[in-house]
């Protein structure tokens, strides 16, 4: 295990750029064996979870050329498998979209059940519910999920939630019913949109990503394809958050303004000034920051994701903030860490009141998924004194060459050995 070790009162200033999204990533990938053709795919972020999905793609028998940092060569040919390696997919949720991509190609799928993880319950009825009306028939036993098809027929589904999740499989299977989808009530997520144009490069027809409404009509087989995977919104969000949380000036570079706009609102609400150009925003902390409301909803609402940073930029204006946390039930395990580091937080259900103005002070502190993470990380930016952050495997998993990123940007971060982690109860001591 490691940590970072960072020193406080750092104001960031500079440049940064922005990788590849990580959560369009994750669904291009396993998108990628319904072609037996060659997949490009550029702009891929550096991270655990990408390179997690290529030991699983590899372990099914995809042939993988790395053409350069960020850029895969995908050749599915004659996959040998219809079930990803069990060790592999259960260190990552995202692996259930195999269950999509798999069933399209093969009519057959077997995946483990997705683990939970620490922002509460993460069903996936949504997804199965998809799948049975398409015609899949599924069976859950000894751990593991196992669809299988011998035609799939397009039909009319209406998601009685909003998950990207649940939208991406039922893209991914759709694409090769026989005849038309309707999906109702689906995710608007640019990652959405992302994948229904990879999908369309390969030869699919699905029309209406990025809206309420998606309609798909099958295609019998899929064609090799180029594709570069967009910015990543979470990230530079995290990034421009940072800039006003800790009294600094950053310009996040590659991104697209468009999917950013719900946070460059939210920190000009808080009081920072942001100036957005075609591919890039300028972020700039003002004094005094000001208590705001925050509420998550998906696209194009606040994003969940960054909600944990927009709590710590809260503890930095003085006055009382609400957040509240419309998507996921319990996605406030930051707290406690930050309120170890001075915060002013209380929690009541899915509300969390922040007391903000006093100043952080630093503390040893531990992640718990990675988007807690990168806001303990911020957290230690703006507080007096050294802080240590251990289980950064977390924050390894979505963000690319992270304190690289931190360290150009002004940052005191460095990485070491983790000695006091306890393996067992995964608390630092
Ligand atoms: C995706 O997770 C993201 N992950 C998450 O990002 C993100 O937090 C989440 O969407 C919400 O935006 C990827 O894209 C890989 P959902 P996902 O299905 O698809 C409920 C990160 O930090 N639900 O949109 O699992 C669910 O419980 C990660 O990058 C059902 O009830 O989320 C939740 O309350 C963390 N039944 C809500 O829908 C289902 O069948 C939204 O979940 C599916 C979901």
């Amino acid at each position: 295990m490691e940590k970072f070790i960072v020193k406080g009162r750092t104001p960031l200033s500079g440049r940064v750029k922005i990788s590849g999204s990580k959560n369009s990533a994750v669904a291009l990938l396993p998108a990628a064996v319904m072609t037996s053709e060659t997949v490009c795919l550029e702009n891929l972020p550096d991270i655990t979870d990408v390179r997690t999905m290529i030991e699983i793609l590899e372990n099914l028998g995809v042939s993988i050329r790395r053409r350069g940092r960020d850029v895969l060569e995908l050749t599915p040919g004659n996959l040998s498998k219809i079930a990803p390696s069990y060790e592999l997919v259960k260190k990552m949720r995202a692996s259930y979209y195999f269950m999509g991509s798999l069933l399209a190609r093969f009519g057959q799928a077997e995946v483990p059940i997705p683990g939970g993880c620490d922002l509460g319950p993460r069903p996936i009825d949504q997804h199965l519910k998809g799948f049975t009306a398409l015609g899949a028939a599924i069976n859950i036993e000894h751990g593991m999920i196992k669809l299988s098809a011998k035609k799939l027929t397009g039909a009319r589904i209406y998601l009685d939630v909003v998950s990207i999740g649940a939208t991406v499989n039922m893209m991914l299977a759709a694409a090769a019913a026989e005849g038309r989808t309707v999906l109702e009530n689906v995710a608007k997520e640019p990652e959405i949109v992302d994948l229904a144009n990879f999908l369309n490069a390969m030869g699919a027809s699905v029309k209406g990503a990025g809206t309420d409404v998606i309609r798909i009509d099958g295609t019998k087989s899929f064609k090799g394809a180029m594709h570069a995977v967009i910015p990543d919104r979470i990230e530079a969000g995290t990034f421009m958050m940072a800039a006003a949380a800790t009294g600094g000036q950053v310009t996040v570079e590659d991104v697209i303004p468009k999917h950013l706009e719900a946070i460059t609102a939210k920190i000009r609400e808080i009081g920072g000034k942001v100036e957005v150009d075609p591919e890039k925003i300028t972020v700039k902390w003002v004094s005094p920051l000001v208590p705001s409301d925050l509420k998550t909803f998906p696209y194009p609402g606040f994003p969940t994701d960054l909600q944990p940073p927009g709590m710590v930029l809260l503890t930095a204006a003085k006055g009382l903030s609400v957040i509240t946390e419309n998507v996921f039930d319990g996605r406030y395990n930051h707290v406690d860490e930050l309120k170890r580091m001075g915060a002013r937080i209380k929690v009541e259900g899915r509300t969390a009141l922040i007391d903000g103005g006093a100043p952080l002070t630093g503390a040893p502190v531990a992640a718990t998924d990675l988007r807690s993470g990168a806001a303990l990380i911020i957290a230690a930016l703006t507080a007096d004194g050294e802080s240590q952050i251990s289980a950064v495997e977390h924050i390894d998993r979505g963000y690319d060459s992270f304190e690289q990123k931190l360290t150009g940007l002004g940052a005191s971060i460095y990485r070491k050995n983790d000695e006091s982690y306890d393996q067992q109860s995964g608390k630092v001591d």
